[in-house]
Parts: structure tokens; sequence; C-alpha cells
């Protein structure tokens, strides 16, 4: 169904039409002024300047041909040129029942799909998941859902860190320890254990382990790189090896993802762009846009009006080593190939953009991406801070494990709820404290605008009152518990028709619910996960002002008692449907 910006975008269209104007110009949308009215058109302000009349006398021509129109309680001309509209009370309860009966609850998919591919996760194998990985996961995984709910076909690819000096590393350090494992025997070349020699809990002792050496020690450096070059080049040992590494590690990544509630599409990695790597090098050549600059080769990306230097794009180290820039480039060639995105967006730290901003030139320069047929974007997100308002640490000062954010968070929630008292079993305080930890962590990444760094706090991400995750869960507990009291008390009830709204806080409540679909445009058309947070953040507001008000289960019209009803109901299924875009659920009691 057509959003209520629209329907009354239609009829404004028809008056100006109607009126002698072009019709385009009766675009309305929710009023900036809500103090003054619900919706609002500024299209005779723009009319003024074609038809050289004073906007005024255009936007009274318009309101002229909207008297008597049965949508509008209001719609008036104001000075310089404004429309100021109002909806009329029934045409908002007959637009909730059609909400209601709309399991897109009044949001339509475009009409035009595209297809994305999502770059985000971005994790590197053989590394745990820390808090700096989180907002990439959080934030990807909500624009994720929300272009699928617009219609979008969206392929979300982890894009694993899988290639690099680490994995060299790990070799090295494994051969030092274990030299006579058959992975280093020049002499066997295959049928190589299936059984990998370390577990995820060795790896993790064994990388960081072999990062330190290899920074203190030029001659393991040397060595690791060396075996880098060789797992490249295809030595089997090494190939055998690194294989290990990634299985042992996706397993732990995806046990590690999933109680994120976040899940990929695709689990490639830079690895598998690499067969890509020599055609593009030599078109790049051959096409006249890579040169050769103190032995490496380089393609110029700077325009004429950076205001910062753009150093010209990598492509190939003097020694002839892959860089970051190249296998981005070739990872771009392989998705157009396999998916011909419309677009392919990167969530990733918004330190990288100067990497992103050359990879983007340097794909659309040289012809890799048709700029017309294919955009690339970048959403650069903030870092997570701590109270002292540098990056997250642990108290020791390391980077903490995802895992145990989740667990301190779940941990908190719990400790909350048991002193607060808790009819609840031990084992449903537990499972909601998951839910609603979680909750709290998403909640507190998504409620900022990506680009911003925030400020981690404990206490405030799991407080039940203000702008938090548990708040939103708590209203939906409330309603579910209303409902739930609503059903014992009145078994045979059949659903009541919605009515019109009586009173400022049920308008609001009835406009806010109007507003969905516009929150979910805005969170897709901007990248910005924020725009749906802050909507049902206001939604959620709306509904507990309107219960302070109404007695709803005490309520002696049974009318009004009933349309009560269909009407929380309604707001229920429109935050749960927006949190689960967010990528949480709401637990049942809490
Ligand atoms: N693995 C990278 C890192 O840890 C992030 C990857 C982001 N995605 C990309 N296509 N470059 O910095």
């Amino acid at each position: 169904m057509k959003k209520l910006a629209d329907q009354i975008t239609d009829k404004v269209c028809m008056a100006f039409e109607a009126a002698g104007y072009d019709p385009a110009l009766g675009r309305c949308t929710p009023s900036n002024r809500p103090d003054l009215c619900q919706y609002q058109c500024n299209g005779a302000m723009a009319a003024a300047k074609v038809y050289h009349m004073a906007p005024f006398l255009i936007a009274q021509a318009v309101v002229e041909q909207l008297a008597g129109e049965e949508m509008f309680s209001k719609a008036e001309a104001v000075r310089p040129g404004f429309i100021n509209l109002d909806v009329a009370p029934a045409y908002l309860a007959q637009w909730m029942e059609a909400v209601g009966a709309d399991p897109r609850r009044g949001s339509d998919p475009d009409s035009q799909p595209k297809t994305i591919v999502l770059d985000y996760g971005g994790p590197n194998v053989a590394k745990p998941l820390h808090v700096g990985h989180l907002r990439s996961a959080i934030i990807g995984e909500a624009i994720k859902r929300i272009a699928r709910f617009k219609g979008h076909t969206v392929i979300g690819d982890v894009h694993l860190g899988d290639w690099g000096l680490q994995i060299g590393q790990i070799i090295t350090e494994l051969k030092h320890r274990q030299p006579d494992l058959p992975y280093f025997d020049p002499a066997v070349t295959e049928g190589f254990p299936e059984e990998p020699p370390f577990t995820i809990s060795d790896l993790e002792e064994i990388y960081p382990c072999a990062s330190k050496k290899s920074k203190e020690d030029e001659a393991y450096k040397a060595e690791a790189q060396e075996a880098t070059a060789q797992l490249q080049e295809g030595h089997p040992g090494y190939r055998a090896l690194w294989r290990h590494i990634i299985n042992v590690s996706v397993s732990d990544l995806k046990r590690n993802y999933e109680k994120l509630n976040v899940t990929f599409d695709l689990w490639k990695g830079e690895s598998d762009c690499q067969p890509y790597i020599p055609p593009m090098v030599e078109k790049m050549k051959a096409d006249g846009y890579a040169y050769l600059s103190d032995g490496a080769l380089v393609v110029d990306v700077a325009e004429e009006d950076d205001a910062r230097e753009v150093p010209p794009c990598l492509i190939l180290k003097s020694d002839g080593a892959a860089q970051y820039e190249t296998t981005d480039l070739a990872t771009i060639i392989q998705r157009e190939e396999d998916y011909h995105p419309d677009r392919i967006i990167y969530v990733v730290d918004k330190r990288q953009e100067l990497h992103f901003v050359r990879v983007f030139r340097c794909a659309y320069k040289t012809g890799l991406v048709d700029k017309d047929k294919c955009s690339l974007e970048f959403v650069g997100f903030g870092t997570m801070n701590g109270k002292d308002g540098k990056p997250f640490k642990t108290r020791e000062g390391g980077v903490l494990r995802l895992e145990y954010l989740l667990r301190d968070v779940s941990d908190a929630v719990y400790e909350k709820s048991k002193t607060n008292g808790s009819d609840l079993s031990e084992a449903e305080l537990r499972q909601i404290a998951d839910q609603v930890g979680l909750a709290a962590i998403k909640y507190g990444d998504l409620s900022n605008q990506p680009s911003k760094d925030y400020i981690f706090d404990l206490n405030r991400f799991i407080a039940f009152e203000g702008n938090t995750g548990p708040y939103i869960m708590y209203t939906m507990v409330r309603i579910k518990s209303i409902l739930k009291r609503f059903q014992e008390a009145s078994p045979q009830a059949e659903l009541g028709r919605i009515l019109p709204p009586e009173g400022q806080k049920e308008t609001d409540l009835y406009l806010t619910l109007a507003r969905f679909s516009d929150a979910i445009d805005d969170a897709y058309e901007q990248n910005a996960p924020n725009r749906l947070c802050r909507y049902i953040y206001d939604l959620s507001n709306c509904l507990n002002q309107f219960y302070a008000e109404r007695n709803i289960l005490k309520e002696p019209d049974p009318e009004k008692q009933a349309s009560y009803v269909s009407l929380i109901r309604l707001v229920l299924k429109v935050l749960e449907l927006a949190v689960d875009l967010l990528g949480f659920q709401a637990p049942e009691r809490m």
C-alpha cells in the first residue's frame, strides 16, 4: 500500500494541477513543525519562481481546490507560501485499519529492485573477533535486513582477511615448534592429514606470539614473508596448513557471529580473488593506466579539486607483491562477474576511508565498473570508545573479545533483573538477559549515526529508561502483557475496529505509526539504521504516553477498548518488524 505521505502527495498534486500548476510541485512530507501541522507542502514556494507569482497566492489557489476533501481536517495556506495539512481523524483510523491488514505495515518494496553486494564483517582468520569487529557486523547486518525488506537482493559477504602475512607468521611459528609435521617435509606434496594440527585456542596463542616475534626479530620476519610468498605461489604443505587455519577459524567465527544474530551469505576472502589479479594488472598496464613509479606499479587517482592529497593507488609493490588495494580491486571484478551488482557497499572502519576513495576511483577510472551501472559506496563507521574517550579496552588494557563483551553485558542485565526482584526461573532469567543484553549492545550502537564515535557505557546501555535497547524491549513486553491480560479477561473478544483518534496523544500515536514507511525509506536511502532506531524510540514514547493517559484494561466503553487493543497490537507488530530489521528480538517477559 502507498505510504500516507504519498497518498497525501497524490491529493495535493491533483490540487496543483486543478489550480493550473505543475502537479509535480505537490510533494508532501511529514511536517518539521508538528506544533503547526502534521504534513506540509512547500511546492508553492518553488512554483513562485516558475510562474513569477507570489507564493502565497499559489498556495491559496491550491488550498481552495482541497476544500471539502475528506482526507484533511485542515488545509491552509500560510505566509510566505507554505501549505499546512492535518489529516482527518476518520481518515487516519481508516488508514490504521489498512496498515493492520498489511504485513508490511504500510511500507512498499521499491519498484526497481537492485542487486547489492554488502561487504561487512571483515574479520581476519586466526584472530579472535574483538570489539573492533562489532560495529561492522551490527551495522552491516541492519543495512542488509533493511535493504532486503525494501525488496532488494542483498548478498552479504564476510570478506575474510585470509591471505596476508599473518598466515605466513603462523606457518613459521608452527615450523619452529613442530618441524616434523608433514607440511614442512619437501618430499610430501599430497595426502596431508584431515585433522588440523591445532585448535582455535592454539591458534589464538600462536598468532600473537608469531606476530610479536616478527616485529622484534628481522630474521623471523623475513622467514614469515618467505612463507607467505611460498603459500601464495602454491607450496602444497603450506596450502594444506592454510586450509586448516581457515576451517578452524571460520567455524569459530560462525559461532560468534551467530551469538550476534549476524549471518553471511558468502564466506569468501581475500584469497578468492587471487586468480583475477594477474589479468587485471596486465589490462591496467595495457590500457595505459598503470605505470612504474620507484619500482612499484601504480595508478594515479588524484583529482583536481581534492582538498587533501590522494596518493596513487598501489597495485603491485616493487617486489611484485599484491596489496590491500589490489585484492579489493580484483574482488570488484569477481563480484561483477558473479553478481552484476547495482551497488557494492562496504561497511568498514572510517579510518580506512582513503583506501576506499583510492580503490573506488581506480575501479571507475580503469573501467572495472561502469559508474552509471554500479555504485561503489563506503559506509565508514566511527570507533566504540570507553568512558575515557579512547578505543574500548579491557581493564588490563587489551582488546576485549567480542564473546566476553556479550557475556559481560548479559551478566549485568541478569544481575539487574535479580536485584529488581523477579518471579522468573533462573533459566528464563538467563535467556532473557542474553536477549536484552544483545538488544542493549546493538541498539546502543545502531542508534548512533554510523560515522560517529560513541562511548560504550554499560550502565547507560542497559538502563530501562531513556533511548536504550532495553527501553524498547520493555515497551514491547509491556504491550505483550496488556494483550495477554486482555485476552484472559475477555477470551471472547473480537479484534476491534480502530476508531478515529481523540486528543493529541492518540493522534500523535496514529501519525507516528503512519511514519513507519518514511523511517524505513530514510534508513535504506541513507545507509542509516539510526533513522529506524530514532523511529522506534519515538513510537515507544508515543505508546507509553498514550498508555499513561488511557487505562486500556479498565476502559468502560467496549468499542473504545477494542480499538485501543487493536491499536497497541499494531504498535507491537511494527516494533517487532523494526527490531527484527535491526537484528534483535524482544523476550516474552522481562
Ligand atoms: N580485514 C580488514 C581489516 O581488518 C577489513 C576488510 C574490509 N573489507 C574490505 N573489502 N576491504 O581491516
